[in-house]
C-alpha cells in the first residue's frame, strides 16, 4: 500500500533518531518516495548523509539554503506529502505542535500540511507520563494527529517503562494500513451528527448537555480517513473540523433536524452521535427574563431526528447511539426498534472512562438480529474504528 506514496519523514532530536534510518529504509523498500525534514538538533543524533542516502533525496533542515539562498518551502512540502510521519517525536516537538509554535522547518511544515500526520513519540518514561505531555498528546489527537504509541521497554536513560519509540516496521505497517483503509469507503457519503444542541430559554440562558462531540468527531475522522465523503452536522463544540470533512454548524435541535434531513437525501448512511435535546422551551423569551420568585418553564418535545431518518431510510445504513444509566441493553434495543436503526451503539455512564468529555469509551454494538459485540475500554478513535468497520461490512454485503 506504500507504492508511489509520497511520505514526508520528520526527525527530531532524540536517541531514537537512529531508528529513523530503519523507517526510511522500510518505506523506500515498500515503494514509497521519501523526503526528510530534520530539526537542527536531530543532526546531532543521526547524520543527514545517512538519511539522504537511504531516502535518495536531500535532507531539509533550514528555511533556506545558506549557500544560494534558495527557499525550502514548507507549504510545497506539505502539499507534496500523502502522509507526514514525525518519528521520533520528542516531548518538545509534541508540545510545540500542540500549541502552534513554528520555530523550525519541521514545525512550519506540520502547520501547513494538509495530509494526515502521524507522530511516534520517543522519550523517557517520566516525560511521557508527565501531565503536560499527556495533555499535549490528547490535544494533538483531538486535532486529528495519529499517535503511534511508544512501547514499554528499556530506555536510553537506563530506566525501563513506556516511552520507547515504536519499531520502524511497526510505523511503516501503520502507514501502510492507513493507506489500505483509505480505499474502502471511497465513493460513499455519510452524515454524522455530533455534539450537544443548545435550546434558548431567553437571549442569555439555555438548556443543553455535557456532550463535547468527541465520539462523533472521531467517527467522522475515521470515515474520512477511509475515503468517505462526510457531512458532519455539529452542535456547538470546541473541536476543529476533521481533515476532509464538511461541517455544518447548528445550534438547536430544530436546526440539527433540518440540516440532517437535508443532508440525508444525498448520503449512503448516517451515524447519529449527537446528544440532541429531547425538549426545548415552548416559548423562548425575546428579552432577558427578570428574577422573580418562582418560574415555570414550559417545555415541548423536539423532533427525534434518528427516528425521522429511520422512517425514510429505505436501504440506507442508519446507526444510532444509546447513552444509558440503567437497564442499558433493554433500553438500547428499544431505541434500535423504535428508530428503525441497523445498529445501536450502547455506552453506559456507569462504566468508568465512558461517556461525556473523556477521550475513551466502552461500547457495545447491537445489531438488528440481536447480536451484541462488547468492546473493552479504549480510545474514542479505536471505538470509532470498530464502528466504521461495521459500516464497511454493511456495504460489502
Ligand atoms: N436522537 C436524535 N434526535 C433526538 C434524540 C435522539 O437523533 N431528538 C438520536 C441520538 O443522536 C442517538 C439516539 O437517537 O443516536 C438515541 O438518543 P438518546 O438521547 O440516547 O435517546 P432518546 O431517544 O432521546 O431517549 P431517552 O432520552 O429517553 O433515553
Amino acid at each position: 500500500m506504500l507504492r508511489d506514496k509520497h511520505i514526508l519523514v520528520g526527525v527530531t532530536g532524540s536517541i531514537a533518531a537512529y531508528k529513523a534510518a530503519m523507517l526510511v529504509r522500510a518505506l523506500v523498500k515498500g515503494g514509497a518516495e521519501v523526503k526528510i525534514v530534520m530539526t537542527p538538533l536531530a543532526k546531532e543524533f543521526i547524520t543527514p548523509l545517512t538519511l539522504a542516502t537511504l531516502a535518495k533525496n536531500p535532507i531539509l533542515v533550514d528555511f533556506f539554503n545558506p549557500e544560494n539562498g534558495e527557499w525550502n518551502s514548507h507549504v510545497s512540502l506539505g502539499e507534496w506529502a500523502d502522509a507526514y510521519v514525525i518519528a521520533p517525536a520528542t516531548a518538545n516537538t509534541l508540545a510545540k505542535m500542540a500549541h502552534g509554535i513554528a520555530d523550525n522547518l519541521l514545525l512550519t511544515t506540520y502547520l501547513s500540511a494538509r495530509c494526515p500526520v502521524f507522530v511516534a513519540p520517543a522519550m523517557d518514561l517520566d516525560m511521557y507520563a508527565h501531565v503536560t505531555t499527556c495533555q499535549n498528546i490528547a490535544m494533538l489527537r483531538s486535532h486529528g494527529v495519529h499517535i503511534i504509541e511508544p512501547e514499554e521497554g528499556e530506555l536510553a536513560s537506563g530506566l525501563s517503562g513506556k516511552g520507547r519509540m515504536a519499531e520502524a516496521d511497526e510505523i511503516a505497517a501503520c502507514l501502510s494500513s492507513f493507506f489500505e483503509k483509505e480505499m474502502t469507503l471511497q465513493g460513499k457519503r455519510f452524515l454524522v451528527t455530533a455534539g450537544p444542541t443548545v435550546e434558548a430559554i431567553d437571549p442569555v440562558r439555555y438548556i443543553s448537555n455535557h456532550s463535547t462531540g468527541k465520539m462523533g468527531y472521531a467517527i467522522a475522522t475515521e470515515l474520512a480517513s477511509r475515503g468517505a465523503e462526510v457531512i458532519l452536522v455539529s452542535g456547538p463544540v470546541s473541536l476543529p473540523v476533521p481533515t476532509g470533512v464538511r461541517r455544518v454548524d447548528v445550534v438547536s435541535a430544530k436546526e440539527m433536524f433540518e440540516a440532517s434531513m437535508a443532508a440525508f437525501a444525498d448520503v449512503d448512511g448516517a451515524v447519529m452521535c449527537a446528544a440532541v435535546a429531547d425538549y426545548t422551551p415552548a416559548n423562548p423569551e425575546n428579552s432577558k427574563i427578570k428574577r422573580k420568585d418562582d418560574i415555570v418553564l414550559q417545555l415541548k418535545p423536539t423532533k427525534d431526528i434518528a427516528a425521522e431518518l429511520g422512517r425514510v431510510k429505505g436501504e440506507k445504513l442508519l446507526i444510532g447511539f444509546a447513552l444509558e444509566t440503567d437497564n442499558e441493553e433493554t433500553n438500547a434495543k428499544g431505541k434500535l426498534e423504535r428508530k428503525n436503526l441497523d445498529y445501536v451503539v450502547l455506552n453506559s455512564l456507569r462504566d468508568e472512562g465512558a461517556g461525556f468529555g473523556v477521550d475513551t469509551n466502552k461500547i457495545t454494538v447491537i445489531g438488528r438480529d440481536g447480536t451484541a459485540i462488547a468492546y473493552p475500554l479504549e480510545s474514542k478513535a479505536q471505538a470509532a474504528s470498530h464502528i466504521v468497520s461495521l459500516v464497511e461490512n454493511f456495504f460489502k454485503k
